[in-house]
């Protein structure tokens, strides 16, 4: 069956895919290059880097600012840019979008604004064992400040999110701030159902959605979030561009986070009037370039269709979660859900005792590239009782010889360490 197997519809053409991907196609060491880390970044198409290109080129200058004519085309290609990021999460209005740094910058934005406004002494905010530590230290931090509580909700065996006790965690918190997928496990959360629980309690939610975005549809109306973030950087787009997405009432009524140019209506010497949003939280020159190329990106996403991205990933996940077993043996642990349809393409990978470095080495000898480490997500990994796991993240650009790849250099580094 190895290789035969169908990894997606027809439509899905990863050898048409691959071309779009310059850099996919060099040779390390004489090894095609299997890039297998998309989690942590994903790699960019021609056409992203095209668009880019193209505004430095015949376009650039700063935004909302001048009014010549070249000045007016960066302004209305970073508006569109925004426009096609709404459009792409369901999101009401463009609005509702802000550009970020990064979704770190969006989480901070949201713990500093809605967090310093809304959370007191004796409040309690609820998270995940499985947050990435974007989406724990800001929070952390104003927990110091303020003095409240933060409550965890744990998960199970299968590394599912264990909500029996959701109810009781929930009671009296003013925020429940959860992933959307699990950046080292997988694990999709049911957004829709924490959001619907959050609600009847009376939490407000922030939902990070960094690794969830990028492979499968989104609609944040019918999630019923509150805020969502995500990056660029990991849907095909630029380093340097984060999202907020927020509802339009909620971001309204919180005040700036950072303040400078281009967030003001009125400064005297005595003080300052906000700008409405989107543009309030848009202090200084915002990323324009690193917007139009995530704006690209969006086109590209929306060409293929993430209901087919979803589907390829599934059916490759589960062509990974056999492969891997089947070829490796039982020295190899796989983290996170045993059924595909429960997870993402993030695959954390444990050979008996060796490190995650050594392994991710060995690969890299293969010219396999994975991203070794705690992933940023410590609790989590102190939880699963790991100090570090060797970790294959998939995208639409990764098919069955891929997998193949990673799989016979998982049995060569078996082999290097004797075990
Ligand atoms: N958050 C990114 C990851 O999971 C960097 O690797």
């Amino acid at each position: 069956m190895k290789g035969s197997i169908m990894t997606s519809s027809p439509t899905f053409d990863i050898a048409k895919i691959r071309k779009d991907f310059p850099i996919l196609s060099q040779i390390q060491d004489g090894k095609r290059l299997v890039y297998l880390d998309s989690g942590a970044s994903s790699q960019r198409p021609t056409s992203v880097l095209d668009a880019m290109d193209h505004l430095y080129t015949h376009s650039y200058a700063n935004v909302h600012r001048g009014v010549y004519q070249v000045a007016e085309r960066a302004t209305n290609a970073y508006e569109d840019a925004r426009s096609k990021v709404a459009k792409f999460i369901g999101a009401p209005s463009a609005n509702e979008i802000i550009f970020t740094k990064n979704a770190t910058e969006a989480i901070n934005l949201v713990a500093h604004s809605w967090g310093r406004a809304n959370l007191q002494s004796g409040d309690a905010v609820v998270l995940t064992i499985m947050e990435h530590h974007a989406n724990i230290v800001p929070w952390q931090m104003l927990a110091a400040e303020i003095g409240f509580e933060i409550r965890w909700v744990a998960i199970d065996e299968d590394g599912m999110l264990d909500t029996s006790n959701l109810d009781v965690l929930l009671d009296g918190a003013k925020m429940f701030a959860f992933t959307a997928m699990s950046n080292v496990l997988g694990t999709l959360t049911d957004t829709k159902a924490l959001c619907a629980a959050a609600q009847k309690a009376g939490a407000v939610t922030l939902i990070d959605a960094c690794q969830s975005v990028p492979h499968m549809p989104t609609d944040v109306v019918d999630m019923g979030a509150d805020f969502i973030v995500f990056s660029g950087h990991k849907m095909l787009g630029p380093s340097g561009i984060g999202v907020l997405w927020g509802r339009a009432e909620l971001l309204d009524a919180m005040p700036p986070f950072l303040g400078g140019g281009g967030m003001i209506l009125n400064v005297t010497k005595d003080g300052f009037t906000p700008d409405g949003v989107p543009g309030k939280f848009e202090a200084g020159t915002p990323p324009i370039a690193e917007a139009v190329g995530l704006g690209a990106a969006v086109d590209y996403l929306n060409e293929l269709g993430m209901e087919a991205v979803r589907e390829h990933e599934v059916s490759l996940t589960a062509y990974a979660l056999r492969t891997l077993t089947e070829t490796v043996g039982e020295t190899l642990t796989i983290y996170g859900p045993s059924e595909p349809a429960a997870r993402g393409g993030v695959l954390s990978l444990e050979l008996a005792d060796v490190h995650a470095h050594d392994i991710s080495q060995v690969l890299d000898e293969h010219a396999v590239c994975v991203r070794p480490g705690h992933h940023c997500a410590k609790p989590l990994m102190r939880h699963l009782g790991v100090n570090a796991t060797a970790r294959a993240s998939l995208y639409i650009y990764n098919d069955t010889d891929d997998i193949d790849a990673l799989a016979e250099a998982l049995v060569q580094a078996r082999d290097f360490f004797s075990i």
